[in-house]
């Protein structure tokens, strides 16, 4: 006999909690379709109440992916559940996830409410839920530093008004292993009616513990979901990593004898889309989807490796997807064909028009680069999407001109509200030359708090990737860009900042 784990993703909300890391509306959406591809089972789309671009996107998402359960965040009050049910209007299964949080400095310091007052909020705003919506998941915020006592209270009377998921979390990843485990596991013991609610595990990783928090929480604590996200993203140092949790559990199917939904082989490709929407590089050795993760570099586990791949090799690479690196299009393949390729990657494309340009883009890549791989279709409809959502700042042209002891000097073309202007500039390097030639112009005066470069596709004929992070006003964007001048990246990755630093965000925190 096993039992079904559940796997909920919550790349698209506390994921994009991330300084940095926020998405548009129609990144979100094509994240969520590969989510859908992914097969996981329940996909947390956004905080609809916290700002009208996550409404819009929770939306979106309800009324596009038809095989997971779609699910918004909403604290503990009438108006943001009343939000969240209205963007869910179009799902085929609509699940609301509410939340306020139950431990002592949580309530005395940041709710500023009592014990009993947060108690009723919690139990009116489920039965308010329930009205709505069939499927409610609560989570009390900072729970594993929450009094026991409390908590079961808390839980037993959310149960009671309908709540039909309980998520344990732990916000800030304080826990051990096989305490937090065995506080599920108290929890489950103690809570009457805890036989009624699906019990689920949320982990944040500042100690590292994210990944085998979680499973503990299973293996001890008897929970049957876990939240996730792609590449461990989130706030800090992140969530529990999906890919992570789903090859444990599927590598040593032996311990812990669970069934899971997913479709390993898409994993890779989920985790490079996570990637360059977000600029959140993956490391080179992190499990599973970093670049290393199946690379033997020493000569005994290669030569153990070609004699039985079992030597050193747990899982196979092809079963998480990592076959995927081979040529895909040229320059010869036709519109056709590149569509198709749009489509096989769960990229949609609005209009014909839209699959024009990108057409157009891909021709003119396909003339300076004659392998054009996956990840290169990728960053070029990502390039795309972000141009379309904010077109202040647009680049058309760059010269520079570096010689061995000399200053480079650059001049970078590009639209500001669609009209042509030009910044001219030195610097250390042609990259920073080129950067301060559009700063001299924008004057936006953010302050850069990080610039990576990375090859897409692995060789010195792969685009550059860049990221470029910005900093002003107690706002944090990721820009990225990409190109096979690592100049030219750069310059997009700039402007790709600028314009996420225009758009005005009214969001509200999600544990604010
Ligand atoms: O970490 C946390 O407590 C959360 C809740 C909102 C579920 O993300
Ligand atoms: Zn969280």
């Amino acid at each position: 006999m096993t039992d079904k784990l559940i796997i909920f993703d919550t790349t698209l909300r506390d994921g994009e909690q991330s300084p940095g890391a926020s998405m548009t509306r129609d990144e979100k959406l094509r994240i969520a379709r590969q989510l859908e591809r992914l097969k996981v089972d329940v996909i947390e789309a956004g905080f609809a109440a916290s700002s009208n671009g996550d409404f819009e996107a929770v939306q979106a998402i309800a009324n596009a992916i038809k095989d997971a359960t779609i699910c918004s965040l909403s604290r503990a009050n009438d108006r943001d559940i009343s939000r969240a049910a209205e963007a869910l209007k179009g799902a085929n299964s609509a699940r609301i996830h509410t939340f306020i949080a139950t431990s002592p400095l949580h309530m005395e310091k940041k709710l500023r409410m009592s014990p009993e007052q947060v108690l009723e909020q919690a139990k009116q705003s489920v039965r308010f839920a329930r009205n709505l919506v069939g499927d409610i998941e609560f989570s009390p915020e900072d729970g594993y530093r929450s009094e026991m006592d409390f908590l079961c209270r808390v839980i037993e009377a959310v149960i009671a008004e309908g709540a039909t998921t309980i998520n344990v979390p732990d916000t800030v990843g304080y826990a051990i292993p096989e305490l937090y485990g065995n506080f599920i596991k108290t929890l489950r013991e103690r809570i009457p009616n805890s036989d009624k609610a699906i019990w689920s595990v949320h982990c944040h990783n500042d100690l590292g513990m994210a990944v085998a928090n979680s499973l503990a929480g299973v293996m001890i604590g008897g929970a049957r979901q876990v939240e996730c996200t792609i590449n461990g993203l989130g706030e800090r140092a992140g969530n529990c990593s999906l890919e992570e949790v789903v090859m444990a559990i599927k590598t040593r199917k032996d311990y812990f004898n669970l069934d899971l939904n997913i479709d390993t082989k898409q994993i890779v490709a989920t985790s490079r889309m996570v990637s360059q929407t977000t600029g959140f590089v993956v490391q080179p050795n992190k499990a599973v989807v970093g670049a290393n993760a199946f690379a033997h570099a020493s000569g005994i586990h290669q030569d153990g490796v070609l004699k039985a791949r079992d030597t050193y090799e747990i899982m196979r690479a092809e079963d998480v997807g990592w076959s995927a690196n081979k040529i895909v299009l040229g320059k010869l393949s036709g519109r056709n064909a590149f569509k198709q390729r749009l489509e096989d990657l769960g990229v949609h494309m609005e209009s014909e028009a839209d699959i024009n340009t990108a057409f157009a883009k891909f021709k003119e890549l396909a003339d300076r680069k004659s392998e054009i791989f996956d990840e290169d279709i990728l960053a070029l409809v990502s390039e795309e999407s972000v141009a379309h959502a904010s077109e202040q700042f647009t680049f058309v042209s760059l010269s520079q001109h570096s010689e061995t002891g000399e200053r480079p000097h650059a001049s970078v073309v590009f639209t500001v509200a669609g009209k042509e202007v030009k910044g001219e500039s030195d610097g250390n390097g042609p990259v920073d030359a080129s950067l301060k030639a559009i700063e001299s112009h924008v004057k936006s005066g953010a302050e850069m708090v990080l610039y990576s470069v990375n090859a897409i596709s692995g060789s010195t004929e792969s685009q550059g990737e860049v990221t470029v992070r910005l900093q002003n006003s107690g706002r944090v964007v990721n820009g990225v860009g990409s190109d096979p001048d690592i100049v030219v990246a750069s310059a997009k990755a700039y402007l790709s900042a600028l314009n996420k630093l225009q758009s005005k965000s009214d969001r509200v925190a999600a544990q604010g």
